[in-house]
């Protein structure tokens, strides 16, 4: 396969031809800032197209040439001895409730509802284009979930994000296509997403970016998960004029290690 007709069915360019067929673009959400993220991502994917005729060959999904960024306040590395075993942009809401008995209350999280699509050949191939991806895809809303893409891309889906208690935030990565894992998670490390992360439909900041240790009853091997390059997501400061429960939308990277059970 010509590295062109590779890129072709990574990304989607041949939708860039079928543009009637894209999803709706969200052009209200996406103020100020998605007419730029789209063309940013078209220019990009034109120049990786224009270098992809140059290779001799395909580029290979190789996962141990991806390379996980790391936030301004680094996040704890894996643990010793894990290899990566798949990269996600999620895409979803982030849940939170109001207690609106009280005038001072704030926000608090009690949950996640995200798909999530595979790129793990564009983490190991074009890691200017993955870090590109959630704010991208915060400017498209997720259509039909059955079928539904990510945006102009050709991205499959490769699981689902939820959470079965306020603590424990679930991943099943076991489709029809994939069979990778799946895992209930606790919190073990958080910092900050940087200054200049993507901001959410109304200006929320982006999530924090999180390492999580898979609980118990994990399949797959999967060990740590790290949601990274977060685009929107945040709650408001306050309760103030908000429902006792409300979403707010929001992207990610996740990256999923495998390795042994530690001790
Ligand atoms: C996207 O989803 C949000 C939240 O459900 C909704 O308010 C908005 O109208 C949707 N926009 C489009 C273009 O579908
Ligand atoms: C989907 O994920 C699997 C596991 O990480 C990977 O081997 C495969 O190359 C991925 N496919 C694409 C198109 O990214
Ligand atoms: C109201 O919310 C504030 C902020 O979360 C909290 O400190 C306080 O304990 C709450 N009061 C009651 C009565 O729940
Ligand atoms: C979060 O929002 C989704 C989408 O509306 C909903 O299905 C889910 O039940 C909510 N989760 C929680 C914990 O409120
Ligand atoms: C949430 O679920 C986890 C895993 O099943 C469990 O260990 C934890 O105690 C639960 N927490 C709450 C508050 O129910
Ligand atoms: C967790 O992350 C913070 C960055 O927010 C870092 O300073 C801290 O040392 C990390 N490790 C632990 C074990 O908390």
């Amino acid at each position: 396969m010509y590295a062109s007709t590779l890129l072709v069915s990574l990304l989607g360019a041949s939708t860039v031809i079928a543009a009637p067929t894209w999803p709706a673009f969200n052009w209200d959400a996406a103020k100020p800032d998605g007419l730029n993220t789209v063309s940013e991502y078209f220019n990009m994917l034109a120049q990786k197209i224009e270098v992809g005729k140059l290779m001799a060959t395909a580029p290979v999904c190789d996962l141990s040439k991806a390379q996980m960024a790391v936030a301004p306040t680094p996040l704890d590395p894996p643990s010793a001895g894990l290899t990566l075993k798949h990269v996600a942009i999620g895409r979803g809401t982030q849940n939170y409730t109001c207690d609106l008995t009280n005038a001072t209350a704030v926000p608090l999280q009690v949950g996640a509802l995200a798909t999530l699509f595979n790129a793990s050949c564009v983490a190991s191939t074009y890691p200017d284009l993955l870090q590109l991806l959630p704010k991208l895809a915060l400017q498209f809303n997720l259509t039909a979930q059955e079928n539904s893409r990510m945006g102009p891309t050709n991205l499959i889906i490769s699981g689902k994000h939820f959470f079965t208690n306020t603590t424990t935030p679930f991943f099943n990565l076991d489709t029809n296509q994939y069979k990778i894992g799946e895992a209930g998670c606790a919190k073990n490390n958080q910092t900050d997403a940087p200054a200049d992360a993507p901001k959410g439909y109304m200006g929320e900041k982006a999530v924090p970016w999180l390492k999580l240790k898979t609980r118990t009853g994990s399949t797959g091997n999967l060990q740590e998960v790290y949601r990274i390059e977060t685009a929107g997501g945040s709650a408001p400061a306050t309760c103030h004029g908000q429902p006792a429960a409300f979403e707010v939308q929001y992207s990610a990277q996740y990256w999923f290690w495998e390795g042994d059970s530690q001790a």
